[in-house]
């Protein structure tokens, strides 16, 4: 009967990863990079469930993530539960929830894996381990510096240089500005055409500016400020279209704020994106691109947003993204405590250290790999390995029972560098031979004498 029965499946769940030990030893190596870098500049980690109320993600993340990407279920108890898309809200409630006790500024960091509902493809999966580091209760732009300065230091660490990538900032307080005095929309339209622009890249230009024209047609009614101009006659939709197509195909900041009126010159946003690109340009970082079509899916940005692009084309998604978010905590009934943070994948971070050719090497898993000829010499075997390993070398003893040769062509395979071969003579002597498999030299050492490392055997 049994070998009627259908044979399960090996393969792992659709869009999440099994990671087997070469891939969990990249993985390894980019968390170790992220560690670093955050703790340099003073980041202390913290951690959470991946289990949260629904409801955590109902009133800021977007209803992209919320209705297509969560993964939510009911639980015993009757509650609804999502498997976190994202860690903002968790740390957001987090903070808010010992709001009174933290010592702020806060400098967070965490590497949480996530769950997205997505269409797995290059550079997008269903799980995946994202960076996020946060600075909260800086109400300067110096917070956005610093987290940029993160973000590029990650860059350089896995190895690109200046001339690899981009990152691209906006500013969403600008963007709303723009959208609802200068074109004299009103809130929904803003976030409406917000989206719009967010998916810009995804749709038909044709198709863009008619679903723009639909917002400005349908707000008709709010529109009240033509053109940033004091005249009270409101621009018809396709005005308000062509004004802001116009803006939209700016080529540069410049040109960009050349098209504004004096007024939205001086506006807060358009000061914030100057100070950060100068302050960021202070510090030598100098690929930074204004960029007025980037939004971010998220509806809790508030201030400054940015991307950083890799820009080869092998590799076509955003590596990191992130903003300044001022009024999520106070979803949590707190007065507000600014937040500006970044999130980065290891999906991206992989993608490019590959493109680059800086895909970490992996670490052989011992130094020295113990071949035993003869079953009654293991407990000898086992008896060395010991107490090399109370000395601190990482040592691997194969008792499998297979030929010497096979064993030592095992060790090397696996990458471990030397070897030390016990058989009846060892055991009756005492004195044991260290080989390097690379370099063919041997050392000869009694066994109450062997090295606390293996480069001390040199
Ligand atoms: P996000 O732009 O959704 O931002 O994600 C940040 C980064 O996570 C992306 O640039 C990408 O590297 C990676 N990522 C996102 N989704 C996937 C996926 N399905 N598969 C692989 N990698 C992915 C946020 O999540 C914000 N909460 C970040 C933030 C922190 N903002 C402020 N603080």
């Amino acid at each position: 009967m049994a070998d009627k029965a259908k044979k399960l499946n090996t393969e792992a769940y659709k869009g999440v990863r099994d990671f087997f030990p070469k891939d969990m030893s990249v993985e390894k190596s980019i968390f170790g990079i992220w560690r670093n870098v955050a703790e340099k500049y003073g980041y202390e980690e913290y951690g959470a469930s991946v289990l949260e109320p629904a409801e955590l993600y109902r009133a800021k993340s977007g209803e992209e993530i919320v209705n297509e990407q969560t993964y939510t279920f009911t639980d015993r108890g009757d509650r609804e539960v999502t498997l976190r898309p994202e860690m903002t809200p968790t740390v957001a409630r987090m903070v808010a929830a010992r709001k009174r006790e933290l010592v702020f500024p806060l400098r967070w960091y965490s590497i949480p894996n996530l769950f997205r509902y997505e269409q797995p493809q290059r550079g997008r999966v269903r799980e995946h381990w994202q960076l996020n580091v946060d600075i909260f209760g800086i109400n300067s732009i110096n917070a956005e510096i610093e987290v940029i300065n993160i973000a590029y230091d990650i860059m350089r660490s896995y190895g690109l240089k200046n001339t690899d990538f981009e990152i691209r900032v906006n500013s969403r307080r600008l963007m709303n500005y723009i959208i609802g005095e200068f074109f004299g929309t009103d809130e929904v339209s803003i976030k409406k055409i917000t989206k719009l622009i967010d998916k810009k890249d995804k749709m038909q230009p044709e198709l863009f500016s008619i679903a723009v024209r639909d917002v400005f047609f349908s707000a008709r009614d709010t529109i009240k400020n033509p053109m940033g101009g004091s005249s009270s006659e409101a621009p018809s939709p396709d005005a308000a279209t062509d004004g802001l197509l116009t803006l939209l195909n700016s080529g540069n900041f410049a040109e960009f704020a050349s098209r504004l009126p004096q007024t939205v010159d001086e506006h807060v946003g358009l000061k914030e994106v100057r100070e950060v690109i100068a302050g960021l340009e202070n510090l030598g970082i100098t690929n930074v691109r204004f960029d007025q079509t980037l939004m971010r899916g998220f509806d809790y940005y508030t201030g400054i947003v940015f991307e950083v692009f890799d820009l080869n084309p092998a590799n076509r998604r955003a590596v990191f993204g992130g903003g300044r978010y001022d009024d999520l905590l106070a979803l949590f009934g707190n007065e507000k405590v600014s937040g500006v943070g970044f999130g980065a994948g290891d999906v991206t971070a992989r993608d490019i250290m590959e493109t680059y050719g800086r895909l970490p090497v992996c670490a052989a898993p011992a130094e020295i790999a113990i071949c035993i000829v003869g079953e009654q010499n293991i407990p000898y075997a086992m008896d060395v390995a010991q107490e090399l390993r109370e000395k601190g070398t990482r040592v691997m003893v194969d008792f499998s029972g297979k030929k010497l040769g096979d064993q030592i062509s095992n060790a090397d395979k696996r990458g471990v560098a030397k070897v030390i071969c016990i058989g009846d003579e060892e055991v009756k002597t005492g004195k044991l031979i260290i080989k390097d498999l690379q370099s063919g030299n041997e050392m000869e050492m009694a066994a109450d004498k062997l090295p606390g490392t293996v480069d001390e055997s040199r």
